[in-house]
């Protein structure tokens, strides 16, 4: 299972102040060194991070692959297909949201979807479209001609953090669920049955199959289990760890535990 460094965080971190540290261009070579298999950023419609001019200097300096996230929006499609990053994956974009709620609507989107696919083909970008584990959306993806899917772990990593953690905080603003021990641990195991099954089916079409967002040190243990999954993309908890240990170390031992 490989794993995509997603090093957004790094750019909020610079944002808070305004200014021009930390660089996220630095974490290029350590994610390298450590052992990511793929840099992952999302170039959001607000650039509340993530900037153009970082897009472009990381897309053409760094040595590991560039996943870039981001909406189907036009003007940003436009900026994908000039940067030409290995792989663009098309996400739901709100501007209220924290961080990305949902899979993308793929039934609701077709046709804009199929036009930006195509255009992302037509620039030799492989594609991949962050969904939710659901047979429609995966179906619809393949028919798109998508080379991925990228599933959303954010329930999964939810009901995980209420369960484990302890946490009344979790990883996006779905609405605090009110249950005992026994219906959460049902849930968890129901998410993580769901998650392999429909894994498992996009194998079967012939889509390659991430994974990612609310993925940590803790929980990311029950999803390497889907033998299915072939790459993690994580950010939050990477970064998080970092503050205290280190980007490369943060990096080594969320790949021990992958291992
Ligand atoms: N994958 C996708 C498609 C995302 O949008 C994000 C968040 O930017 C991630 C993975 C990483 O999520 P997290 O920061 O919670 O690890």
């Amino acid at each position: 299972m490989k794993l995509g460094v997603n090093i957004d965080h790094i750019a909020v971190l610079r944002e808070a102040r305004e200014i021009n540290d930390p660089n996220p261009l630095d974490a290029l070579g350590i994610c390298k060194l450590a052992g990511a298999d793929q840099i992952t950023i999302h170039l959001r419609e607000d650039r509340r991070h993530i900037h153009d001019e970082d897009a472009k200097n990381i897309i053409n300096l760094s040595a590991l692959p560039v996943n870039l996230e981001c909406s189907i929006n036009d003007e940003i499609i436009k900026i994908a297909c000039e940067l030409k990053p290995h792989r663009v994956t098309l996400v739901p974009e709100n501007r209220a949201e924290v961080t990305t709620e949902g899979g993308l609507d793929v039934k609701g989107n077709f046709e804009q979807i199929k036009k930006v696919v195509r255009l992302l083909h037509k620039n030799e970008i492989e594609v991949s479209l962050f969904i939710d584990p659901c047979e429609e959306m995966i179906k619809l993806s393949k028919e798109l001609k998508c080379e991925w899917i990228e599933l959303h772990t954010g329930s999964f990593a939810n009901i995980y953090a209420m369960l484990f953690s302890g946490l009344d905080r979790t990883h996006h603003s779905i609405k605090q669920l009110e249950l005992s021990r026994d219906e959460l641990t049902k849930k968890l195991k129901k998410s993580i049955r769901e998650i392999k099954k429909y894994s498992k089916l996009a194998r079967e079409i012939g889509l390659k199959v991430a994974a990612g967002h609310g993925l940590n040190y803790q929980n990311v243990e029950l999803i390497t289990t889907i033998k299915e999954i072939e790459e993690l993309n994580i950010g939050q908890s990477i970064i998080a760890r970092s503050v205290f240990a280190g980007l490369e170390k943060a990096i080594i031992d969320i790949k021990e535990l992958i291992k």
